[in-house]
Formats: structure tokens, sequence, C-alpha cells
């Protein structure tokens, strides 16, 4: 009963500050035909990274669980002409659609999608020195959230901001003696994120078409 109204609420909002969106609605539906599951930001909370990453002033993007790359397209067009976005993902299904769907936002030339498990691309792009990046948005398989993390840190600057994806997972979280993977990932990420003193952290619940989860916010303030 809550999610039709979140759902009705969210299209309200999204016809009024968002309007037609030809492109995303195309990857959407590029998803869909592929088999891609409908797990998404929603159109609102991808324009609320585009956003975050504009007033972050980001040139340099990492994004770890690309699926289909819509979050991946509302990221890119947070960047300058010649910002650098790179994007994790395993499944070379998902990577393949993202691909297309990239290309028909416009978008190749400043999208870098890297193919594999993403720790061992993680570890790939530390070993090659790449420029810290400006913002690191973390939304792949939730168990390994804390590993990104970790990850994350050792491709950052002072200032990078670190944003989670599905952090609350139904308000499940607050259930200690959980067994499911994803609310096991989430609360050890969550203790991470305590645990770091280089971050300032916080998170964020959300309703809407996607149900209700959240996000974690972190800046880094020491390399
Ligand atoms: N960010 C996307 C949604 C990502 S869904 C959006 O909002 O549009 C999570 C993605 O992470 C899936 O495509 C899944 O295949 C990928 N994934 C799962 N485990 C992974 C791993 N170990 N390394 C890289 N990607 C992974
Ligand atoms: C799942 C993953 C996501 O990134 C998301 O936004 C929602 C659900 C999942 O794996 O169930
Ligand atoms: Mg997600």
């Amino acid at each position: 009963m809550s999610n039709d109204l979140w759902t009705a609420v969210d299209l309200y909002l999204n016809q009024t500050l968002l309007g037609p969106d030809l492109v995303l609605d195309a990857a959407l539906e590029a998803n869909a035909a592929g088999g891609l599951p409908a797990i998404d930001v929603a159109p609102n909370q991808g324009k609320f990274l585009c956003l975050l990453a504009q007033i972050a002033g980001a040139r340099r993007i990492l994004e770890i669980g690309t699926l289909g790359g819509y979050s991946t397209t509302w990221l890119a067009r947070a960047l300058p002409p010649d910002g650098h976005l790179v994007t994790l993902e395993l499944d070379p299904k998902h990577a393949e659609v993202a691909l297309s769907n990239i290309a028909r936002a416009g978008f190749s030339s400043l999208v870098e999608l890297r193919l594999g498990p993403a720790l061992d691309s993680l570890a790939q792009l530390h070993s090659e020195h790449v420029q810290p990046f400006d913002l690191i948005f973390i939304d792949a398989d939730k168990p390994s959230y804390a590993d990104y993390l970790h990850a994350a840190l050792k491709l950052s600057r002072p200032g990078t901001v670190i944003l989670a994806d599905n952090v609350v997972r139904d308000g499940l979280i607050i259930n200690a003696d959980s067994t499911d993977p994803a609310v096991l990932g989430a609360r050890h990420f969550l203790q991470a994120l305590a645990a770091e003193p280089r971050l300032s952290s916080a998170a964020l619940q959300t309703v809407g078409s996607k149900g209700h989860d959240g996000f974690a916010l972190a800046r880094v303030l020491t390399p």
C-alpha cells in the first residue's frame, strides 16, 4: 500500500522536475529486452547522483556495478567534455547492453567499461596509478561493499565523494541476526564506514518507485 503511494509521488516529482527523457527510456527498454533485472536507480535518484557529481565538480567518476548503464548515463551527464567515467561490470551480457545504451546516449568517448570481477579491476586501476577519482558510486554485489570501500579509498584523494546504493534494504539492516547476504553486506559496509577515520559519513533512507532503501554518503578527509 505504501509502495503505491511512494510510486505515485515519484511519478509526480519526476513529471514535475525531470520531464521526458527519450534516451533513458530507450535504455530501460533495451535492458528489459535483454532480460536485465530492473534494479537500476530510479530516475529521480539518477538525477540526484548527477547533481551530486556536479556539486562535487567531478571530472573523474568511478562506478562499481554498471548493469545496463542507467546510473552510468546519469553520472556521465555531470561530466565536462574532457571528463572520464570508469564503470566496472562482471556480467558480459550486462556490459554489452550497457555499452549500447551508453553509445545511444552519446557518452562512448567519456565512459570506459572494464569487464570482470570489480575487485580485480579495482586492483588493476591501483596498479596503473590512475589519477584519483572525484566521485565513486558503489552499487555492485552487496556482500563485497566493505571491500569495495577499502579499494575505493586507495583510488581517492581528500575531498573524494563516496556514495553507496541499497544500504537499507526495506529496513532489514536493523536486524543484527539477519542471515540475508545483502543485509550482512550492508551492515558490514556501514561498520566499515564508521571505523574509517579518513571518512565522514552519513546514510539516508529513501522511499519511492524502487521501494524502501537508502544511500550512504561519505567524504574522504585525508589520503
Ligand atoms: N548501477 C546500476 C545498477 C547496478 S546492479 C544502475 O543503477 O543502473 C548491480 C550490478 O553489479 C549488476 O549488473 C551485476 O552484474 C554487477 N556485479 C555483481 N557482482 C559484481 C562483481 N563482483 N564485479 C562487478 N560487477 C558485479
Ligand atoms: C539489487 C541490487 C541493486 O543495485 C538495487 O538497486 C536493488 C536490488 C539486488 O541485487 O537485489
Ligand atoms: Mg543499486
